[in-house]
């Protein structure tokens, strides 16, 4: 049957606003093609001006295959950090210096690892439920409370952060983004009640009791996020006391990922490893993962001024009376470094002070998870951090500083020919109103230079 009048003038309007459509949408539509595509690789045969660079410059192989990665939200984006060789440390020292790049993290630091592997360890264990009422504790000098902030966001809980109120602003600008609530308290013992640790398990504890006979019902509007919980939950308006000092997880979370990653990129191939220890978690993961699989590998820890680690490494005793936490009033550790030196011997550290064997008759027994440590002043440090944006562009926090003095002071005493690994914790952005701040550090009377050389650990 043939078509009536008005349905010819519909079929002509109709194939009439198609064609402008396209033609108005099709270069859009182009671009975002264009867009998706990847770049094409600059030609092989005619290169016009450009010329293959004969250094590894990345380019794909199938090595590289795990950069090219494709990740599920934040999590995914933690750990599996690249290793970096570090050109003037190497060529100073004959050695051949190394650094994980923790910093890159999307948290800016290794605490990424350990917050996530703490709240997915209490999810596991039904502490913690996600877009529920539940709130993350914890007692931080500034990064841990960063990941956990962040992570907090992604997975639906509320975070309060207990922070000592001298540590540098841009910590507490960043947690305060990152929607988290920040109770600064003034630094004291560990003793006291009003240390940041205590605080934050105190504070835990309150908001699970006020809490604790309120039912929590996901409301209408959450219901289209599939991922979220549809059921009442009695008694999950939960405090979670986080505890990365004691918490177990802390050490799991780089025995079974930061360790394993040194081990596959250095391919087994190094002789030292050095590290500075705040919670401990970092050095005794590592050191526990690395040391069997490495037999004549030596764990050396990075200490700055003020911290006990050094003495208890090197001679047996945490502390001298003049710095044991429990009697002192002053800072936890009287330096310019964040992050690292304590006062305390935590769970954490505790792991490298276990004997090597369970059979204490065997030699392996005797043997310790730390074979040295080095004693780092914090001239060193800054002069440090300034060595490497002279030299290498690298802009480091104070503890990644701190570690490559160590990692050179290891280097040198092993000698040349030498594969020394050490940590890059997080930027130099993170420092800017303290370590990287010239008022403040002359202030202190630390230098301000920027080296050329490495003469100052002459
Ligand atoms: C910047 C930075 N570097 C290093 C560390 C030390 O790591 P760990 O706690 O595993 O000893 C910390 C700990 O908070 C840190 O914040």
């Amino acid at each position: 049957m043939g078509a009536s009048v008005p349905q010819l003038t519909l079929g002509l309007l109709v194939g009439l606003v198609i064609g402008i459509a396209s033609q108005a949408f099709l270069p859009l539509f182009q671009q975002r093609v264009r867009k998706r595509r990847p770049r094409p690789l600059p030609p092989t045969d005619d290169q016009g001006d450009w010329e293959a660079p004969t250094f590894d410059s990345g380019g794909s192989s199938a090595e590289d295959d795990d950069n090219l990665r494709v990740v599920e939200g934040i999590a995914g984006l933690i750990g599996n950090t690249p290793m970096v060789r570090i050109p003037s440390l190497s060529e100073a020292t004959g050695c051949d210096i190394y650094a994980k790049a923790e910093f890159l993290n999307p948290g800016g630091s290794p605490k990424d690892r350990v917050a996530l592997t703490m709240v997915e360890t209490a999810e596991q264990t039904g502490k913690l439920i996600p877009h529920t009422e539940c709130c993350l504790f914890e007692g931080t000098v500034g990064s841990t409370g960063i990941s956990l902030a962040m992570i907090a966001r992604a997975k639906g809980y509320r975070c309060h952060i207990v922070i000592p109120d001298d540590q540098a602003q841009e910590k507490y600008a960043l947690l305060t983004r990152l929607n988290a609530t920040v109770e600064k308290v003034r630094p004291v013992s560990i003793v006291n009640s009003n240390h940041f640790v205590n605080v934050a398990r105190c504070r835990a504890r309150e908001y699970s009791q006020t809490a604790s006979s309120v039912t929590i019902t996901s409301s209408p509007s959450e219901s289209h996020h599939s991922h979220r919980t549809h059921v009442a939950l009695r008694g999950h308006h939960q405090g979670y006391f986080a505890d990365q000092f004691e918490n177990p997880a802390n050490f799991a979370a780089h025995f079974n990922q930061t360790g394993p990653e040194i081990y596959r990129q250095m391919r087994g191939q190094l002789d030292a490893f050095v590290a500075g220890a705040g919670t401990g978690g970092t050095l005794a993961g590592i050191a526990r993962y690395l040391k069997p699989r490495i037999p004549q590998l030596k764990v050396v820890l990075a200490d700055p001024t003020g911290s006990g680690l050094f003495h208890r490494i090197k001679h047996g005793v945490l502390y001298t009376p003049l710095e044991a936490e429990g009697t002192r009033r002053r800072h936890q550790v009287d330096t310019v470094v964040e992050g690292i030196g304590i006062n305390r011997i935590t769970r954490n550290f505790a792991k490298v002070l276990e004997p090597r064997s369970s059979n204490a008759s065997t030699p392996a027994a005797a043997l310790p998870w730390v074979d040295d440590a080095v004693h780092v002043t914090d001239e060193q440090a800054v002069l440090m951090a300034r060595y490497l944006v002279s030299t290498e562009g690298l802009f480091v926090g104070s503890s990644s500083a701190v570690n490559c003095v160590a990692a050179v002071r290891t280097a040198q005493q092993l000698g040349p020919g030498h594969t020394i690994v050490t940590v890059l914790c997080d930027s130099g952005q993170r420092h800017l109103t303290k370590f990287w701040n010239d008022e403040y550090l002359q202030a202190l009377n630390l230098p301000t230079s920027f080296p050329d050389s490495l003469a100052f650990l002459d």
